[in-house]
């Protein structure tokens, strides 16, 4: 398909890099990227990291680049999609005809269903505007309490350490992270935090928040009684996908608009990626939705390949990092339903990486402060390793001489 209508929901991550994609691919038709947001596309993994020390520029591009490409940015939000009349209608009335859809609309924060969720200075971290609210309350001193030991809560209780404030993270799982490391990376990102004086609560449950007579959070009730005092909580407890534009669509979703290995729905023109798709992959042993950077980018290429050219499976190897208390942590693969493990180096060094394999096959290896190790095994993930724990627990393992 080099001419049409594209219309591409969602200007994150992944609906800007496909209509950079279409472009770069040959597609010369119309193209409109409906950013609901209006701002330019910009970088989210920084929110959580240094943006919150201070101003960053994190436009993924100038306003001039969409014009040179012949991009037509739309602010607003699609309110529906007709599939039969193939239109999508905008919150303002305006209909939008295509061709080919592209639902890269991403998810959205999870709140907690307790009492005082909605006080002020309870935040959620997802958008910019998140973030500067947030920034500005992190000071020298300030209590906070971070729900939600995943990527979120991790990285701002680095920050929130960092900067002087008093902070506190309260996980409701025995470990952190447990969605996407195992217990042996996550034990050692928790020490690391602790020993910088971080407390990190873990098993423990928020029960309410409790307000003054302004609206604004004072304490943290926990499920065991305890009472955390708190000028600021910062919930970082997951994540909902948008997948509303579905139901009236008559789109199958399940926790994410499914699609095939092509990244194409149930309707043949149109096309779900990143964090809102739930799509088969080889990397792991069911249908995945992934919240990565990576994913987004990897998706809308691909999506962009597919319709400009021979459709083709997806199957890019998945790959997160995190910076948190100056470690680096980057896994690749997915150790979802891993049976087996083998620790390289030394946790205690704050270097070490864990091999991860299910019956036998390693799916996963997750880094701290080894890129190294990170970029080989990606390589070996891509294409079909022979390598098996006895190989990597060997003294004389060498991961750059491993079998591909
Ligand atoms: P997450 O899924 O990584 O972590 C949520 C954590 O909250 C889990 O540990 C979970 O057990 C815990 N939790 C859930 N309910 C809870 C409760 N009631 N009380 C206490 N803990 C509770 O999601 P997170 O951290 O909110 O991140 C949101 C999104 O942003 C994800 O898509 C994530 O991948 C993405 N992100 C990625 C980063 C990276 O790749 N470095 C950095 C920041 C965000």
């Amino acid at each position: 398909m080099a001419g049409g209508r594209i219309v591409v929901v969602g200007g994150g991550q992944a609906g800007f890099q496909a209509c950079s994609s279409l472009r770069d691919n040959g597609f010369d038709g119309d193209l409109s990227l409906v950013c609901e947001e209006r701002t330019l596309p910009y970088e989210r993994p920084p929110l959580s990291k240094d943006y919150l020390r201070g101003d960053i520029d994190l436009a993924l591009r100038p306003e001039s680049f969409y014009d040179g490409k012949g991009i037509d940015l739309i602010a607003g939000r699609v309110a529906g999609i007709d599939p039969r009349a193939r239109t999508a209608t905008l919150d303002s009335g305006r209909s939008l005809p295509y061709d080919r859809l592209i639902l890269a609309t991403g998810a959205r924060a999870r709140t907690l269903p307790v009492p005082g969720a909605r006080l002020s200075n309870v935040f959620t971290l997802r958008t910019v505007g998140d973030a500067e609210s947030l920034r500005k309350r992190l000071e020298a001193g300030t209590r906070v309490v971070v729900v939600g030991g995943g990527f979120i809560g991790l990285e701002v209780a680095s920050l929130a350490q960092e900067l002087g404030c008093d902070t506190t993270v309260v996980e409701v799982l025995p470990h952190a992270m447990a969605r996407v490391v195992t217990p042996q990376t996550s034990d050692t990102l928790v020490e690391v935090h602790r020993s910088r004086g971080t407390r990190v609560l873990l098993g423990r449950r928020v029960a309410a928040f409790d307000g003054d007579h302004a609206g604004r959070v004072r304490q943290v009730a926990l499920d065991n009684g305890t009472r955390l005092e708190a000028d600021v909580v910062v919930l970082g407890v997951g994540v909902v996908p948008n997948v509303e534009l579905a139901y009236k669509a008559n789109l199958p979703t399940s926790d994410g608009f499914l699609v095939d290995q092509t990244l194409r729905t149930s309707d043949p023109a149109i096309y779900a990626i990143g964090d809102c798709a739930r799509f088969p992959s080889r990397h792991a042993s069911s249908l995945i939705r992934l919240e990565s950077v990576q994913n987004a980018v990897d998706q809308a290429h691909h999506v962009a390949r597919c319709i400009t050219g021979q459709p083709e499976p997806y199957t890019a190897v998945p790959w997160f990092w995190s910076d948190q208390c100056g470690l680096k942590l980057q896994i690749s693969g997915i150790s979802l339903g891993h049976d087996q493990t083998v620790l390289k180096g030394d946790p205690a060094e704050g270097r070490f990486s864990v091999f991860c394999f299910r019956s036998g096959e390693l799916v996963a290896v997750e880094s701290v402060n080894r890129p190294a190790d990170h970029i080989i095994s990606r390589r070996l993930l891509a294409g079909t390793t022979e390598l098996t724990p006895d190989d990597v627990a060997h003294p004389d393992f060498d991961l750059k001489k491993a079998p591909r």
